[in-house]
């Protein structure tokens, strides 16, 4: 019996290649985009240090229809000067069935800006922009659709872009955090 046990573990024991193999399978399967994400958050700084941490955006640079992507405590925030035609795409549908009931003008200090952390509510993917059935995002990893408010509308996300905090230092100049 005992022989058996060990022979048992000694067949079983996984070697440093099965490992390599096995993580590197592991990778694989969740896809890059998906995998990437959580890999980076794990060297995020520890919570004392996330909490002093502040980014300043230059918003003179952005014209109207375009985005800047920030890093910001290790995240990506997505800064948009939305145009005419996205507010009010984004207003009309503040009485819409929303997954996750939300005003427009409950989600932005100035309507032409938009800050969003850009980090899918459902697993964490980094969404495309102006894509999707809505303008405004779309998540490739699952499918999600979010509209020129940020706000989850299809798919498998269980709420709207995050909206972090920021300040307007002056008109062109916003500091996040
Ligand atoms: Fe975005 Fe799943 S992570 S839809």
């Amino acid at each position: 019996m005992a022989g058996t046990a060990t022979q048992k573990a000694g067949t079983t024991e996984p070697t440093r290649r099965d490992f390599i193999v096995v993580a590197a399978g592991a990778f694989g399967a969740v896809g890059a985009a998906a995998a990437l994400w959580p890999f980076i958050d794990q060297m995020n700084p520890s919570e004392d240090v996330l909490a002093l941490s502040s980014t300043e955006v230059d918003l003179s640079q952005i014209e109207v229809g375009q985005s800047l992507t920030v890093l910001w405590r290790g995240k990506p925030v997505f800064v948009r000067h939305r145009t005419k035609a996205e507010i009010e795409a984004a207003e009309k549908d503040d009485n819409a069935d929303l997954k996750d009931p939300q005003r427009d003008e409950d989600r932005v200090q100035k309507p032409e800006w938009l800050v969003l952390v850009g980090v899918c509510t459902h697993l964490g993917c980094v969404p495309l922009g102006e894509q999707g059935e809505y303008h405004g995002w779309f998540c490739p990893c699952h499918g999600s659709v979010y509209d020129t408010s940020g706000r989850i509308r299809k798919g498998p996300a269980p709420k709207n872009l995050a909206v972090p905090q920021y300040t307007f230092l002056t008109d062109t100049r916003i500091r996040i955090g």
